[in-house]
């Protein structure tokens, strides 16, 4: 109670603290507004609601320059819309009420906008027309472009490769209405023709509303990798004119390696290849031909290709011609004759014919022997290209003519049996193959040479035998002895003779005595029959 009493008292001593400076006006009004925060859609309206514990306020107003239509009044309150809010804003609420200060307050109006427009792009920007290619490795940079998304504060803009989160960024506040946030990446093989968006998240749960997220279209682009080494080429540094070669070049450690590009060319033209894949390498291999008439250095070039860079190999390869030496040999080859043999070739190529001495080495002379014949000679042309030594070689076989020899293949004795199979040989030696032929000296009947016959004893006899080649003849004299026993037949028949005339007499001495025993025994049997032979008589019955 007391306090109650109290109270006009310190209110009076109040008033007079405070309007010290001013004299008059010397309390402010109450003023409230409505929504005091409110966060509103961007482009919406929003109703706001000034009121005041002044009971005759002389003016209620809002201080904006957004636009506004009265709502509604009452005696000591008075509502606007605010229509077509885009922008944060604290319009200020006021009160005029009589003999007092101007009352006010400000009302904080949040506007959000969900994200829109976004866009992921490289930078800096590509072509269009076609995916770009990143080498991996290589840092680069995709810059999110975001429209909306507000507030800021509560907006996170975030990278995916396919549905994958690769990073997470706030947005700096004071930014206009797009905002282009960048994501530093570098590239990777798993980025090749992934799709990358980014996606804008506004959180406005914490201010009691929803989430809103957008997202962009998918941005792709290849990477690629290809080693700093050039390709390999595996060539043979020459190609002798008219012949083929195989020719391969391979590239190791490409990414990805079904995009990769390899080419062979030759002096300028593709070559028709073959492309084999081994993991990360790539092979390409091809034939090289040259012409007969071809001469000198064509280059060959494998290139290959990836992404947006090209790697290039070249190497020289020289077409040569070589034809074989050529072994001449001087007219006569014949025994006893001096033979020169010669080698000739290109002059660029050295030659040598195997087995000659002194310091002609293309050259051999000797005087041939029959053991000569058929000798092989051989000679090598030896060429130097390019630090490689080629061969060639040309051989051949002596061909040494000599007069035909008889000697041990055609025996001097022949000793046989009559009725015994033989052959009568006579082989001669002798270049070209002499003819041989064996004629008997007298006049006996001849034996055919080579061919198995059986021996009579009028093959025996002396026989020449002559043996006859282009460089002259030999002759041979062969003799045969047919070995034969002859036997007299006379006392043998006598003997038979006899004999037989012995034995006629024992076989004509015991038959007869046979036959007169023979004749007593029969008479005997007749007899007895004719006795046995009467009591049947009767029952005789006539034959069928
Ligand atoms: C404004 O506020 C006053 C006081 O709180 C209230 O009586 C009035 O109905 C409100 N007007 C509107 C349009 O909300
Ligand atoms: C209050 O509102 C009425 C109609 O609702 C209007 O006629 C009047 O002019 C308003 N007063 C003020 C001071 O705006
Ligand atoms: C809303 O305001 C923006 C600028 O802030 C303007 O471009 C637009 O035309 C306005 N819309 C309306 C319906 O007044
Ligand atoms: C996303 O943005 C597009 C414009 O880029 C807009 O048309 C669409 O409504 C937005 N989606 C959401 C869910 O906000
Ligand atoms: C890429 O960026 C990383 C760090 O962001 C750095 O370590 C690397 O050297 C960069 N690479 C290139 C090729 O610039
Ligand atoms: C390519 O090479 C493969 C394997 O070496 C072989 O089987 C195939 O016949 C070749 N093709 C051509 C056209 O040469
Ligand atoms: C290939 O493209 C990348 C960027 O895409 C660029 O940095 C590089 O210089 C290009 N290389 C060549 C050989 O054009
Ligand atoms: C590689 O080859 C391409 C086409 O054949 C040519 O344009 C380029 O200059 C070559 N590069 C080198 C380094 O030889
Ligand atoms: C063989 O060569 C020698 C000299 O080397 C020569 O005197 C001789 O006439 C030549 N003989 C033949 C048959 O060419
Ligand atoms: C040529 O002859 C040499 C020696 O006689 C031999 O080593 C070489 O293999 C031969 N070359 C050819 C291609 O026959
Ligand atoms: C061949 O017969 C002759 C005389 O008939 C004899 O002088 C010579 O020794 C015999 N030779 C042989 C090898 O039997
Ligand atoms: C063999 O030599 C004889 C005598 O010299 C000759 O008459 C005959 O024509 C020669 N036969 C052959 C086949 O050369």
């Amino acid at each position: 109670m007391q306090v109650l009493r109290l109270l006009p008292a310190l209110t009076a001593f109040l008033y007079l603290l405070l309007s010290s400076g001013a004299q008059e006006n010397p309390i402010k009004p109450q003023v409230w507004v409505h929504p005091p925060n409110p966060v509103i859609l961007s482009g919406s309206s929003v109703v706001m609601n000034c009121s005041t514990d002044c009971a005759n306020p002389t003016k209620i107003g809002l201080e904006t320059r957004l636009k506004t239509t009265p709502e509604g009044n009452g005696s000591n309150w008075k509502a606007w819309r605010l229509s077509n809010v885009t922008w944060d804003n604290s319009p200020l609420c006021y009160v005029n009420c009589p003999g007092k200060k101007q009352g006010s307050i400000r009302a904080h109006i949040v506007v959000y906008e969900p994200p829109k427009n976004l866009e992921l792009n490289l930078e800096p920007s590509q072509e269009q027309s076609s995916l770009p290619w990143i080498p991996v490795g290589q840092n680069i940079t995709l810059s999110c472009h975001v429209a909306g998304g507000r507030p800021r504060e509560n907006l996170m803009v975030v990278l995916l490769r396919g549905t994958q989160e690769m990073s997470r960024q706030p947005v700096p506040k004071n930014t206009l209405d797009t905002v282009f946030v960048k994501f530093w990446v570098t590239a990777s093989r798993e980025d090749d023709e992934a799709s990358f968006s980014c996606r804008a998240e506004l959180n406005l749960q914490p201010r009691g509303l929803m989430r809103y997220q957008n997202s962009s279209a998918p941005l792709k682009f290849y990477t690629f990798a290809l080693a700093q080494e050039p390709p390999v080429l595996v060539i043979p540094k020459l190609l002798e004119a008219g012949t083929k070669e195989q020719v391969s070049c391979e590239m190791d450690e490409l990414f990805p390696v079904e995009k990769a590009n390899i080419q062979l060319s030759w002096g300028g033209q593709r070559l028709i290849q073959n492309i084999t894949r081994h993991g990360d390498m790539l092979r390409a291999t091809a034939t090289v031909m040259a012409a007969k008439e071809e001469k000198g250095d064509r280059e060959l070039t494998c290139n290959v290709r990836l992404g947006n860079e090209t790697k290039n190999v070249s190497e020289d390869l020289t077409i040569y011609t070589f034809p074989e030496p050529r072994l001449v040999v001087s007219e006569p080859v014949q025994e006893g004759y001096r033979v020169n043999l010669t080698c000739k070739a290109d002059l660029t190529a050295t030659v040598m014919i195997e087995g000659a001495t002194g310091d002609e080495p293309d050259r051999m002379s000797l005087i041939v022997q029959e053991k000569d014949n058929g000798r092989l000679f051989t000679c090598q042309a030896t060429l130097k290209l390019r630090g490689e030594t080629l061969h060639k070689n040309s051989s051949l076989n002596l061909n040494v003519l000599f007069p035909p020899k008889l000697d041990e293949k055609c025996p001097g004795n022949w000793t046989w049996n009559e009725g015994t199979e033989q052959t009568l040989q006579c082989i001669a030696r002798g270049n070209p193959d002499p003819i041989v032929k064996c004629v008997p000296e007298n006049q006996q009947t001849g034996m055919p040479l080579g061919i198995p016959k059986t021996v009579t004893r009028a093959y025996s006899g002396t026989y020449r035998c002559t043996a006859n080649n282009s460089l002259g003849e030999a002759n041979k004299v062969v003799s045969v002895v047919v070995m034969f026993q002859d036997v007299d037949l006379r006392p043998i028949l006598v003997g038979i003779l006899i004999s037989m005339v012995a034995v006629g007499i024992v076989i004509s001495g015991g038959y007869l005595y046979y036959r007169q025993q023979r004749i007593r025994s029969y008479e005997l049997k007749k007899a007895q029959e004719a006795r046995a032979l009467q009591p049947i008589k009767a029952e005789a019955k006539p034959c069928p």
